[in-house]
């Protein structure tokens, strides 16, 4: 039975993938990652609930980022997915999948944090996403598109594939307004989660493109260097931005692959 009412798209056999998408989109940005990792391993990407397919949250439940995180849990049990999961987070995906090796350290076999941070917003970011909402209220998702959209691909992703932005677009303004601003409060509200990189017990991988304008690349330096040496790896993919498994996903897919437990 669906309770959590968490949509998905599922491909492959083999160690359990999990992919959490960022912000404000949905499932569709692993579209090279469930074809291209299909065969050495069983990929599911979910919709955060209120993105894509999937059910919003309660109205009763606070916005948090361990909302989003207890959400995922309930969905790994409901789906009696029977190996303990790898779990990717890209972004607000990375401050979810931190979350969630928080408090469900013993569902993991491994966490991918890809162009994300483990620390929280200052005080102008908290604003500025204030700020957005409130746009958002009002003009939609367009809001975000104009905010965000010219800031997530590095200058020669847009030369070599001007089609990505609009793929992306799409997928954003696609968005429900509630889902935007449910995260925006949710992003603001999150407080730091360095500490749990310094006590896992699962690899890590950390991704970045090293032209990365919406988090800097040495985020993910930083990250991988709390990770005790011997469960720690780190790929930097030259030329790429925010998205990397949209601007380059053969890196990305090897990246991925090298560091996938062998079923
Ligand atoms: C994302 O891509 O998920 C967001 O840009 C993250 C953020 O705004 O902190």
């Amino acid at each position: 039975m669906d309770t959590t009412g968490i949509k998905y798209v599922v491909k492959g056999d083999g160690p359990t993938l999990v992919l959490v998408h960022g912000f404000p989109f949905d499932k569709r940005i692993w579209k090279e990652q469930v074809d291209g990792l299909a065969d050495i391993a069983r990929v599911y990407a979910i919709d955060l609930p209120g993105f894509g397919q999937s059910a919003p949250l309660p109205m009763s439940v606070a916005p948090s980022i361990d909302s989003y995180a207890d959400a995922i849990a309930s969905w790994v049990r409901e789906m009696g997915l029977e190996r303990k999961i790898v779990l990717a987070g890209h972004s607000m995906g990375g401050y979810v999948a931190l979350e969630f090796a928080r408090q469900y350290a013993d569902m993991l076999a491994g966490l991918v944090l890809i162009s994300t941070r483990p620390g929280p917003d200052t005080k102008v970011a908290k604003e500025n996403r204030r700020r957005l909402a409130e746009d958002v209220r009002m003009r939609g998702p367009l809001a975000v598109v104009v905010a965000m959209l010219t800031k997530l691909f590095a200058a020669g992703t847009v030369g070599r594939d001007p089609g990505l932005a609009d793929r992306l677009r799409d997928i954003m303004m696609q968005q429900s307004n509630d889902a935007i601003i449910r995260a925006l409060h949710s992003m603001a509200a999150r407080p730091g989660r360095a500490s749990v990189l310094r006590r896992i017990k699962v690899p890590v991988l950390a991704i970045a493109g090293n032209e990365d304008a919406v988090i800097p690349s040495t985020e993910a330096g930083g990250m991988a260097a709390r990770v005790p040496k011997s469960r720690r790896k780190l790929t930097i993919i030259e030329g790429v931005g925010h998205m990397p498994m949209m601007e380059n996903p053969g890196e990305f897919n090897a990246a991925l692959r090298d560091f996938l437990p062998r079923s």
